[in-house]
């Protein structure tokens, strides 16, 4: 039995109460859905700035009324200190992964993204610690490696930022090791690397490549490449994260606390493959995929050029085992993503 199937079982017979920050968002909305299956309480804390009620609302039918009974969310901004230390009351565990994402978006509004990701992490950390929760685990980002060159890259060796968010994000590491040594909260950082999966908007300047790619063709739309599409990633899809968080909140090991770790497969695909994955899965339900061409511009400003996890740290430490590669990943959420992307709501 893995790690994480322990953990699962423990879980279903013992409830604890979690926070989701973020919880309206795409990782959010599917951390939400996994712990109300293994029968948790779950606080849920949103702003609704870059997440959806309908992340929400496609929870509740997924869970059905018995789990979704253990869920309450609160309307409310990380950047106010009171909405923090309301939705930290009662709570064992806080899983943080309220932030403003995206490179560009940092880039053109650096205030606004600091406010939510500095300003907001701090106060989270603040009502965490004042509420003695059991451990803090948050978003922390493959970002973080900047302009570093090393492949694949190991959690100790960084880069400079190559971004406002990138700032944000490193920022957060370093709040919550202070926080570790000046007053003894536990924290775990998960340094994601472009997660993928159901719930991920679609829309809007900032949306991630995978579902606006997937958008894209399903709607035969033109789809634009940044640079000569042998940028490469590591995609990791969300039932992964979803695993790692579990873990990290979990784990008792002694080494376990207060380390940064890389969440991904320490696999490494070019955006010309994830193109031509995605049209196969596709062509079927599809037919005018095989003839669509993407067009290829200009290297966008931030971005690294190649990202690939060592992921030997979150194995050793938490038991880690991915269990979707990115091809499995694709399938996995492509019913999700031709129901969603297909219908009245993005076309
Ligand atoms: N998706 C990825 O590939 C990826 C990669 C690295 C790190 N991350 C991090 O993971 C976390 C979740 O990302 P996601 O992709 O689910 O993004 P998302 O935009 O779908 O979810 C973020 C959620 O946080 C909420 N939020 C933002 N600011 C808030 C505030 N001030 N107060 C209350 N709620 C607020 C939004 O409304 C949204 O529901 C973020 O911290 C992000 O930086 C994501």
């Amino acid at each position: 039995m893995s790690k994480y199937q322990e953990v699962q079982q423990t879980l279903q017979t013992t409830q604890f109460t979690w926070l989701i920050t973020g919880v309206a968002g795409f990782i959010g909305s599917n951390l939400l859905e996994s712990l109300l299956k293994l029968n948790q309480k779950v606080v849920g804390l949103d702003n609704f700035s870059t997440g959806y009620r309908h992340n929400l609302d496609q929870v509740q039918e997924l869970v059905g009324a018995a789990y979704w009974k253990n869920f309450t969310f609160f309307q409310g901004d990380l950047v106010s200190l009171a909405d923090c230390q309301r939705a930290c009351e009662g709570v064992d565990y806080v899983l943080h992964h309220a932030a403003l994402g995206s490179v560009p978006r940092s880039i053109e509004n650096p205030i606004l993204t600091n406010q939510n990701n500095v300003t907001g992490f701090l106060n989270m950390l603040t009502a965490a610690r004042d509420a003695r929760v059991k451990r803090f685990v948050f978003a922390a980002s493959s970002s973080t490696y900047g302009d570093h060159p090393g492949l694949p890259k190991v959690e100790a060796v960084i880069g400079k930022p190559l971004s406002p968010y990138a700032v944000t994000k490193y920022v957060n590491e370093l709040y919550a090791d202070v926080f570790a040594r000046c007053y003894g909260l536990d924290s775990i950082g998960l340094r994601y690397f472009n997660v993928f999966g159901p719930r991920q908007d679609p829309e809007g300047a900032y949306a991630a490549v995978i579902p606006q790619w997937v958008a894209a063709l399903i709607k035969n739309q033109t789809l634009n490449i940044n640079g000569d599409g042998e940028t490469t990633r590591d995609f990791c899809f969300v039932a992964n994260v979803v695993q790692a968080n579990i873990l990290a909140a979990f784990s008792n090991n002694p080494d376990a606390g207060n380390q940064i770790y890389n969440v991904a497969l320490n696999d490494s695909t070019s955006l010309n493959q994830l193109y031509d994955m995605m049209k196969a899965l596709l062509k079927e339900d599809f037919p005018h995929v095989e003839q669509h061409q993407a067009s290829y511009g200009s290297f966008r400003n931030g971005d690294v050029r190649h990202s690939q996890a060592d992921i030997a740290k979150a194995r050793g430490l938490l038991g880690y085992e991915p269990t979707h590669r990115v091809a499995e990943g694709l399938h996995e959420a492509m019913e999700w993503y031709k129901s969603s992307l297909s219908g009245e709501k993005y076309a």
